[in-house]
């Protein structure tokens, strides 16, 4: 682990993070529905701002699990991104991910995706450092930390190496 200090601790509301894309023909699978990898791409994107926000740092993704698709996206449909931290053990740390679709005519939002991506922050020289410990300032804080925490605990059990 490197040797270099995070700055101090912070609340997972200052590396909170939501993206706003639209989806287009060119966004779908061959039955003309968005492509579960397009989502991920985003998935993988918002949750990769939480996680340099948070740490200041070059982060990589090393994980993402219980990734959902509960409902299709459609062309045309406005997809919004909503991530937060959280959990922060040394290096790594858990964001969740909520995509939310939109029909832009008819104002109707479906909650379409959730997922949790884990990243780790990196220093200079591309060593897993320690990441600012998260201060916990909300009850929503603290319970998301607690399972969040158990989360990783079995995620690291599964660990493939
Ligand atoms: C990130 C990377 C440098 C970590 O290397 P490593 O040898 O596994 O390092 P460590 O074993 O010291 O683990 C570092 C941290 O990652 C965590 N970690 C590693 N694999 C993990 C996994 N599958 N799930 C969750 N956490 C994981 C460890 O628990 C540790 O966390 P901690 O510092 O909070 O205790 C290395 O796995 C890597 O380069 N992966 C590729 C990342 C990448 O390129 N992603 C882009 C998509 S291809």
């Amino acid at each position: 682990m490197s040797s270099e200090n995070p700055t101090r601790e912070k609340s997972p509301s200052e590396s909170h993070a939501e993206v706003i894309v639209r989806m287009f023909p060119s966004d779908a699978n061959p039955a003309g529905n968005v492509f579960g990898g397009e989502i991920l791409k985003h998935i993988d994107m918002v949750a990769g701002i939480v996680a340099q926000r948070h740490s200041q740092s070059n982060a990589v993704t090393v994980s993402m699990d219980s990734v959902n698709f509960l409902k299709p996206v459609f062309v045309g449909n406005v997809l919004t991104l909503n991530a937060r931290i959280n959990y922060v053990h040394n290096s790594s740390m858990e964001i969740e991910v909520k995509a939310e679709a939109e029909d832009i005519v008819t104002g109707i939002r479906t909650i379409t995706g959730t997922a949790f991506v884990t990243f780790v922050a990196l220093d200079k020289h591309g060593k897993p450092m320690h990441a600012p410990k998260l201060a916990l300032k909300t009850d929503e804080d603290r319970i998301k930390f607690e399972e969040g925490k158990i989360r990783m605990e079995k995620r690291l059990r599964n660990r493939q190496k």
